[in-house]
């Protein structure tokens, strides 16, 4: 079976018709798709520029906490992500300034989707490893609640996040809570993300380029999963909303941060 047949009949039997998007869309036009299925695919029409600095980039550092948080049309934001793109690699000038101009593209169209200039970026590179080999299906409702925030996500370079439904909604909620609580990675807690596999059909996305933009909080927040991670990975996700929620998240996340810090400290004491 060819992938767009078993793609075919995974969206069938997921009962989830993708739409897909670019930048150009009417925000409008991405409201209603997003309203009816609470996820859409982005062809981000990529110049051959840019896709020639994405195949150029280097990725040899694992970092995980790129954040920016203010308006897509900040005048430092093309530094800010430039100096980003530099730490992760050994990188030339011509791939951070292409790299960066399409980072800034796909902030500003997240954020006109959403009808807003407010954004929160994070970014995370990856060389490859064996972490995903078992998916980790989840989704990341517990944090945004009650706020029924999109995210818009795309992996500039390498697989792209795999999205999916499950055929036992309770069961899916009984096991991710047993799943939050093991170490990552550890025997325990690849044994449940397993049984989560067993009861979640993946939904085929239209283009391995494609980004995608679901819906992150509320009760039907979408079910999704890092990919494998075989290859160099560069994941670059926008939230983009209201003032007053993404302060909410904000706080929460710097609470989240300091409670980690403070146990870690009292650990190492
Ligand atoms: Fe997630």
């Amino acid at each position: 079976m060819s992938k767009n047949e078993r793609t075919e009949l995974n969206n069938e039997s997921s009962g989830i018709q993708i739409e897909t998007v670019s930048f150009g869309t009417p925000h409008e036009d991405v409201q209603r798709f997003l309203a009816k299925n609470r996820l859409i695919s982005i062809d981000l029409q990529l110049t051959p520029i840019e896709r020639e600095s994405i195949q150029n980039l280097v990725i040899s550092e694992n970092i995980g906490d790129f954040e920016y948080r203010g308006s897509a049309d900040d005048l430092n934001l093309p530094s800010v992500l430039g100096t980003y793109l530099k730490r992760i690699g050994d990188n030339s000038e011509e791939v951070v300034r292409n790299v960066t101009s399409l980072m800034v593209r796909f902030a500003e169209g997240s954020a006109r989707f959403f009808d807003t200039k407010l954004i929160w970026i994070e970014s995370r590179s990856f060389t490859p490893n064996n972490y995903f080999e078992t998916p980790r299906w989840h989704t990341d409702a517990k944090f945004f609640n009650p706020y029924e925030p999109y995210k818009t996500v795309v992996a500039l370079k390498g697989r792209q996040t795999r999205f999916g439904v499950t055929t036992d909604p309770d069961r899916f909620i009984e096991l991710s809570a047993l799943e939050n609580k093991e170490k990552h990675g550890s025997e325990e807690d690849l044994k449940i993300r397993e049984q989560l596999d067993e009861i979640t059909i993946e939904i085929g996305t239209p283009h391995e380029e494609n980004g995608a933009v679901f819906l992150v909080g509320g009760n039907n927040a979408i079910i999704h999963t890092e990919p494998r991670i075989d290859t160099q990975r560069l994941f670059f996700s926008v939230i983009a909303g209201p003032k007053e929620e993404m302060d909410e998240w904000y706080n929460r996340m710097d609470k989240k941060r300091s409670r980690k810090k403070l146990e870690t400290k009292s650990k190492s004491q």
